[in-house]
């Protein structure tokens, strides 16, 4: 038994060398602001994304924000949204002055479905918003007909998801909203950062000022693409002011330097996944999240339910002792007095937050560890 952590559940891939050569292109511009480095980025994701309208951010919450204030929220507004994510998603909804409507989540996936998204749908519903836990895609294209009917927004929270599919296409291609994080413990870093992909032209534009207190500073940009000093004669209209969001040089060097890695680094997060789905095959004791057929999840971690019989905690600790770092990752958003006033019953969150365990799945674990792990975890659950 050793313990301290051989196998974390997180850790990011970072190109040293690469990342500070770039860094040093940055410094020596003596331009560290919105430019060069982060149209370069914008143009390789338009690759990944398969859509040109992206911005980039410096957060997914930032990403967050801004789409939800393009999908109408305000005070009297409300968005449907789940519990089970990262704060992140929903103190956005409190930042702009709009009300939550809790969606339960199936407690096979974590998720919010079609059906528990549609109870919650009212007059004063501008949006419904989902999470695609641990890198895994809900059902997308139920959500988009269930909003459409609805004549609501639908906005992805996709930060746990770069590089997932859905119906062989990225999962963007799915919302009026996608929005990617590039954070810490990221599948991919710029430190801190994130990406709002929208579908529409109309949300683009406004989007690109929202970043900007409300001014189009692409609109003022030098001939090698770095953004200049705000126009003297520039207006924001009233309604139209906006935030301080936008990516700057540094935090983009930094993407640029892992994104020609990120396929590499997606296919071992898959290929650690298939090897824990062929050993858990036959257990009663852990069974992985289920999957929408034609989703290809890029499993950021590998997420399990646990049988009711095992108590997870305690699980989590037995693993740790084993040198494997296992976790919760987030907690039920409904837990927190911030958001009491919404307390309602949700047994599904309430189901899947007992019982669910995420395990480490990413690059850094070789086809080896990973079946180094699931043997530890069938061992210790009295299956080997
Ligand atoms: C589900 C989810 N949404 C949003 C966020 C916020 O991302 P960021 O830190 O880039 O704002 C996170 C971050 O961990 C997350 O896990």
């Amino acid at each position: 038994m050793s313990s301290s952590i051989s196998y974390p559940l997180f850790k990011v891939y970072l190109e040293k060398e690469t990342a500070l050569s770039g860094l040093a292109d940055v410094f020596d511009s003596g331009f560290i602001n919105e430019g060069i480095q982060v149209n370069e980025l914008k143009e390789q994701l338009k690759g990944v994304f398969k859509d040109d309208n992206i911005i980039l951010m410096n957060s997914c919450t930032s990403a967050l924000t801004v789409a939800m204030k393009l999908a109408g929220l305000k005070p009297g507004k409300n968005i449907v949204t789940s519990p089970m994510t990262c704060i992140a998603s929903n103190t956005p909804i409190i930042n702009l002055g709009g009300e939550i409507k809790w969606a339960d989540v199936s407690p096979e996936t974590g998720m919010v479905t079609a059906e528990t998204i549609s109870k919650e749908i009212d007059e004063n519903t501008v949006a419904v918003l989902y999470v695609n836990w641990g890198g895994v895609p809900a059902n997308l294209t139920d959500i988009q007909s269930v909003a459409k009917q609805h004549g609501v927004k639908v906005i992805q929270d996709a930060a746990h998801a770069f590089m997932a599919e859905f119906d062989g296409k990225p999962i963007n291609h799915f919302a009026d909203f996608t929005c990617y994080s590039f954070q810490a413990i990221k599948h991919f870093t710029c430190g801190d950062g994130g990406a709002l992909v929208c579908q529409s032209d109309r949300d683009y534009h406004a989007a690109q000022k929202l970043k900007w207190f409300g001014y189009d500073r692409e609109k003022a940009k030098d001939e090698k693409g770095n953004w200049k000093a705000q126009q003297a004669d520039a207006d924001i209209q009233e309604g139209d002011v906006g935030f301080k969001f936008n990516m700057n040089n540094v935090s983009a060097a930094i993407g640029l330097a892992q994104l020609p890695k990120m396929p590499e680094i997606v296919a071992q997060h898959r290929d650690n996944a298939a090897t824990y789905d062929k050993a858990f095959a036959q257990s009663s004791k852990i069974r992985p999240i289920n999957r929408v057929q034609g989703s290809n999840p890029s499993f950021w971690v590998y997420t399990c339910i646990l049988d009711n019989s095992v108590d997870r905690d305690k699980f989590i600790d037995k693993l740790a002792s084993e040198g494997i770092h296992s976790g919760q990752v987030h907690v039920p958003n409904d837990d927190y007095s911030c958001f009491n006033k919404y307390r309602k019953p949700l047994p599904g969150v309430r189901k899947f937050s007992e019982h669910q365990i995420s395990i480490p799945c990413g690059w850094w674990i070789t086809r080896q560890d990973a079946e180094k792990i699931a043997h530890t975890v069938l061992t210790l659950l009295g299956e080997k």
